[in-house]
Parts: C-alpha cells; structure tokens; sequence
C-alpha cells in the first residue's frame, strides 16, 4: 500500500510529479492555448469582475493561499487577501457581494475552513472550493470548485495537496488574467508550457534525495531552525518550517527574508541553520546580501538555489539546486527539498512521520 517506500509520506512526495500532470490533464492545452475548468468557465463572469478575491483555509491549504495572492495580484490583477479560516469567521469580517470567497482544503472536512464559508455565503459572497477529496463536505457547501485530482494523501503532514492546489490556483489565475486581458496571449502560452515541464523538473529535484539525507544528517540535532524566502518562495519558507515542526518536532520558523533584520537576526547564531530559497528570479541579489547577513553572524546556511547558481554557493554551507522555471511557479520546485529535509529528520530522530503526535489528518473540530 506504500508502494515499496517506507512511509505514506516519502510515496506522495515522489507522487507529485504524476499528482500535477492528473492535475492539469484535461485543463490545459498548452499548445492551442486553451485552460478548460468547468466550474471556473460556469462562472467565469463572476469571477474575473471580483473586485477582491479572499482566501481562506488553514494550515498548509493557507500557504498555498498566500502563494495565491502573489499569482491572482501578478497575473490577474486581482487584490487577494489571505485569511485563516479561524480568525475570518470570528472577527464579524467585511464582505461585499462582489467578492468571491476561495475555499482550499485538502480534505474538504476542516471545521474552521467550513465554518468561513457558511458564513461568506451568508453575506452574500460567491464561494469556490478548492478540495482534493471528491464529495467532501466543502466540495458540495461551495457554489463552484476545482478538485486538485492528487489522489488520496494519507500522511498526515500535507506534500502533494500543497503542490496541486498551487497549480489549480495558477490555472484559474492564468484563466481570470486570459479573460482579462492582463496578460497577452503569447504569455498565457508561455506559462502553460512552463507549468507541463514542472513535473519532469521535479523528478530531477527528487534525485536531490541523498544530498538532502546528508543534510538531514548534519542538523538532525538542532532544536531550532529558520526558513527564509521572499516573494512567491516566503510561503514556502512558511511551508518548509511547518513540516519540520509537525514531523521532526523541531522548533522552526519562517519568515519573509527580508523581515529577518527586524527580530530574527537576533537568534541567529553558530548553532542555528537557516534554510534560505535562493532562486535566481525575485530579488535574488537581496537574498544574497541576506544570506551574507546570517554568514557573518556564523548561522548555518542551507541553500536552495538555480541549477548554476555561483553566489549562494560561496557563501553557504550546503546547497540544494533546482531547474530554473518561470518566478511563479518556482514555488512548485523548491518546496520539494523542504519536504524531503523534514522527512529524513523526522526518519533519523525516530518519529513516527506518518503520524506526528497530537495530530489528525483532518481537523474537524472548531
Ligand atoms: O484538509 P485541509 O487542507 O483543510 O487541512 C488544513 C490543515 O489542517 C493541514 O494543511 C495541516 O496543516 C497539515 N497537517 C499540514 O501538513
């Protein structure tokens, strides 16, 4: 049942490659330039007139949210808010009618996401679900939806939904922004054949394994651990801390590169690795003066760079390369080393990865 791998986990992130392609197959026709999404062509004129588009989920289906905001706002030209579906739906929120509302859930049975929508739907919002698990209670509260077609995710710590939500979001953006008229045709092209070539790409960051057990290895023993990224990639910083946490029990955090100046520095010290997503598009030289920052104060760098990368490499104590590919969807790539850096920490403190402590796969109470 585990496909020969040891853990549920370890067999969904090899999965993605394949869960996209399910994703995409059937949407996208990236040479007629065509994104074919029912529930987003049903309601298309709902959604691209969206005077605001606010997200809302939990957990991992938030940070996919907030990788959202950056695609919605960049492509088409939409102002996204993300929320937490536990602080919207407690704190008497503002929604117009002409909002639309974006549900993501994995499992389509998490109380707080639930409760969010009952209550935008309420005030007259449209609400559109983005799940992975077909007939879910969200999947049918919801007015429209995509599913993110991933396959069942067992493992309690979420790798292939966070993946396919990303690229269910992109699809509807680059539709909205096709609609538009934000982005110019041969663009929309160019995406589509960026976002086909994403899984080959990720097969090639999964053969990155040993590189990252050795990694692993190295910090396995650290009780603290910092994520940085900016742009599109700092909701992958918070991504690559929550594995850590909830898997390995470590303490991690993740925060907007640039925001470290403003706190975190403080922390860092010759006992403190920090993962840093370092790709060549995005403010890379300001990452790198980033990264020189956490050098001087002897912080432990981990890299996660463009293959050919040279700066980063200098300066830091072990990099991890992935393919180059379009800014937006660089978060499709780096996430995976994050995934299998949590995993084989978790392996070597023997934890139980599969399922962490004080966890359920769905959180179904308020
Ligand atoms: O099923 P959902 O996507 O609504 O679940 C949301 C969170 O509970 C979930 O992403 C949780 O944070 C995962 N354990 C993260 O790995």
């Amino acid at each position: 049942e585990k496909g020969g791998y040891d853990h549920f986990m370890m067999k969904e992130i090899y999965e993605q490659p394949s869960a996209i392609m399910d994703t995409y197959r059937g949407r996208m026709l990236p040479n007629e330039g065509i994104i074919r999404m029912a529930g987003v062509d049903d309601n298309i004129e709902r959604l691209a007139n969206a005077k605001r588009i606010i997200v809302v989920a939990c957990g991992t289906s938030w940070h996919a949210g907030l990788v959202s905001e950056y695609i919605f706002e960049d492509l088409a030209r939409i102002p996204v808010e993300v929320e937490y579906a536990s602080e919207f739906r407690y704190r008497n929120p503002v929604i117009y009618e002409n909002d639309v509302v974006i549900a993501i859930s994995q499992s389509g049975e998490t109380a707080d996401t639930m409760a969010a929508i009952k209550l935008a739907k309420e005030k007259g919002a449209f609400v559109f679900g983005v799940c992975n698990v077909v007939g879910s209670s969200i999947s049918r509260e919801t007015h429209a939806g995509a599913y993110t077609h991933a396959g069942p995710e067992i493992g309690v710590a979420s790798t292939k939904a966070f993946t396919t939500q990303i690229t269910v979001l992109t699809l509807i953006a680059l539709k909205l922004a096709k609609y538009k008229g934000t982005i110019s045709d041969s663009e929309f092209r160019f995406h589509l054949q960026e976002l086909e070539r994403i899984p080959a790409k990720i097969s090639q960051v999964l053969e990155k394994n040993e590189q990252v057990k050795e990694i692993a290895f190295t910090y396995k023993d650290a009780p603290n651990c910092l994520y940085l990224g900016r742009g599109y990639n700092f909701p992958v910083a918070l991504e690559g801390a929550l594995k850590l946490k909830e898997i390995s029990y470590i303490h991690a955090e993740g925060y907007p590169a640039a925001e470290m100046k403003h706190g975190p520095i403080a922390l860092i010290d010759e006992q403190m690795p920090v993962v840093v997503i370092a790709t060549n598009k995005g403010h890379y030289d300001k990452v790198v003066s980033n990264i020189q920052e956490i050098k001087s104060r002897s912080g432990k760098i981990i890299g996660i760079v463009t293959e050919g990368d040279e700066a980063v490499k200098e300066l830091a104590d072990y990099v991890i390369e992935v393919p180059e590919t379009i800014e937006s969807l660089t978060p499709l790539l780096t996430t995976i080393p994050l995934q299998l850096l949590s995993y084989h920490i978790a392996v070597m403190l023997g934890k139980n990865v599969d399922q962490p402590r004080n966890l359920a796969k769905s959180v179904t109470v308020e």
